[in-house]
């Protein structure tokens, strides 16, 4: 009696953590949205700091623009590796659990052809590849902002 007393826990908890993990890694903390659009929910600060990475990602394609404009290579690596993988970093846990996992794999190679863009151009040094890597690059914005918005978390 006891023993299959432990194996109900013991499956309880394997469903709970299995639980646990399809929702923080997986699917995140998402609804409808009144656009179509899939809405994260977002606490303001939470909200405010991926905004302010969206603004910073925007600043390094103009940057980048700039650079190309200008035959200056140096400043496009530059621009390229303020957004690399090295930027998103900072991005506290509890927030990475609201993201699901398809905005978390799309953000993350957004920062990671940054950072192969910043690597070519400074080795490389083809204007052309650049372009073509910036444009490729944007796809992921144009496609992320197609699906995704933020809100912020309803009051309970
Ligand atoms: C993984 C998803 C994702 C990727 C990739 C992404 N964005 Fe965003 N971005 C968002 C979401 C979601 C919003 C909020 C949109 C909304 O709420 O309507 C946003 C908002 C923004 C904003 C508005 C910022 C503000 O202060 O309101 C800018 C600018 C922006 N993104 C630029 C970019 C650029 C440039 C790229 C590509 C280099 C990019 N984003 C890639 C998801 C993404």
């Amino acid at each position: 009696m006891k023993i299959r007393l432990c194996w109900v826990l013991v499956v309880l908890l394997l469903l709970l953590s299995g639980g646990l993990a399809y929702k923080f890694i997986i699917q995140g903390s998402v609804g409808a949205a009144s656009d179509g659009r899939i809405a994260i929910y977002l606490e303001q600060s939470e909200r405010d700091l991926v905004l302010k990475e969206m603004r910073t990602f925007l600043l390094s394609v103009q940057q980048i623009t700039v650079g190309l404009n200008r035959d200056n290579l140096q400043q496009v690596a530059q621009a390229a590796r303020q957004v690399g993988t090295a930027a998103a970093g900072g991005v506290p846990g509890s927030l990475t659990g609201k993201l699901p996992i398809d905005f978390k794999r799309l953000g993350m190679d957004t920062h990671g052809k940054f950072d192969q863009m910043a690597l070519d151009a400074k080795d490389i040094g083809d204007k052309g590849l650049v372009m073509e890597q910036l444009s490729e690059l944007m796809e992921n914005c144009v496609a992320c902002h197609d699906i995704y918005r933020f809100e912020l978390e309803p009051a309970r």
